[in-house]
């Protein structure tokens, strides 16, 4: 049987990866790539709608591939490489552009919530068709498991809607993608809103742990985690949203289950439990904040990387590429 193809990315949109971008995807990555052939991106197109400075660009995207590459993803077995590398990208949104429909684009949830402040005359428009770049993403590598985030899941569905009404209007041109979503890890909440996604977006970062955060900051920061003063440890979405976050979170890092540590730290008070959960992601955060600066330290292997990766990724993309084109009358 071949191996299942895996495709995912992540923005280059902020200094650092947060909690959330890690136990929501990462470490599904690093483990999926163990059995299937893995390409993950870091998608700069995309954070085009969000960063004007082409040098904080250019920095963010490659802390972004030592973060990967620091947090497990191997780029001797895995496809990491830069969406901007790999011209398909944009080709490919053009042509889905043409089957996607307004009103279905003007749905996805994450362009109203990103436009609900300023107004949609403030948004530029490359805001609007992010998603068609996604699906390219996905569907020019023949993908058939996208791990990613709850808050992506819309995204995947609309690419699998766009690359099914393909085959049927061109003839069967594109894989038909599943998303893989991790139920107890799929939204890790903002520690100072914990009925708000993680999000780089939020106001403050107080209640965001960054990848690059010191370990003093991380506990911190997990310390003020904003609970509730009914004092008892339990999985209640609802009426304890801050407690069943640390306990998603303590179950990221632990392997065990929200329910075995709820009955483990029932009754010892929230200090005790906090510092339980800053151990545990400071334990493993630490060494891979380390590799990550020590990666940063030598730019220029870390381009060579992913150069060589580039070239890989635009041989399986160019073929789907060309494919769809034919498909439809061109070239
Ligand atoms: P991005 O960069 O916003 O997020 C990267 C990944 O992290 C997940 N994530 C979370 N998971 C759990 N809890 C959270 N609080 C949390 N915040 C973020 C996201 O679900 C995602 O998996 N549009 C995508 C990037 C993208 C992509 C793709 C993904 C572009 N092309 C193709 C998959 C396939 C995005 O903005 O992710």
């Amino acid at each position: 049987m071949t191996k299942p193809r895996i495709y995912s990315g992540m923005q280059p949109s902020s200094g650092s990866l947060h909690l959330g971008n890690f136990v929501g995807a990462l470490t599904h990555w690093r483990q999926l790539q163990e059995e299937g052939d893995a390409f993950f991106s870091i998608v700069d197109l995309h954070a085009l709608t969000s960063i004007q400075d082409p040098k904080v660009l250019r920095q963010q995207v490659r802390t972004l591939a030592a973060q990967y590459i620091a947090g497990g993803i191997d780029p001797q077995s895995s496809c990491l490489y830069v969406q901007s590398h790999v011209s398909a990208h944009a080709e490919m949104a053009w042509l889905l552009s043409i089957i996607t429909g307004f009103g279905e684009a003007s749905r996805m949830t994450q362009f109203k919530d990103k436009t609900a402040k300023k107004g949609i005359e403030a948004a530029n428009v490359g805001l609007f068709t992010y998603p068609i770049l996604m699906a390219g993403d996905i569907l020019l590598y023949d993908t058939n498991l996208v791990p990613v985030g709850a808050d992506q899941k819309q995204h995947v569905e609309l690419t699998r809607d766009l690359g099914e009404r393909f085959n049927k209007r061109y003839g069967e041109t594109f894989t038909i993608p599943q998303p893989r979503i991790a139920a107890e890890t799929a939204r890790i909440m903002d520690l100072q809103d914990p009925t708000r996604k993680m999000s780089k977006s939020a106001e403050t970062d107080k209640g965001i742990v960054w990848l690059l955060d010191e370990p003093s900051r991380t506990l911190k920061k997990i310390k003020s985690a904003v609970t509730d003063t009914d004092g008892s440890i339990r999985v209640d979405a609802e009426n304890k949203p801050g407690v069943t976050n640390l306990l998603g979170i303590l179950s990221a890092f632990t392997g065990r289950t929200t329910a075995e540590l709820a009955d483990e730290y029932d009754g010892q008070g929230y200090g005790v439990f906090k510092v339980a959960v800053a151990d545990a992601v400071i334990g493993e955060l630490a060494p891979i904040r380390e590799r990550t600066l020590e990666l940063l330290d030598d730019p220029a292997e870390l381009d060579r990387i992913l150069e060589a990766n580039a070239a890989r990724a635009r041989e399986v993309a160019d073929a789907t590429l060309h494919r769809a084109m034919r498909a439809m009358g061109l070239r």
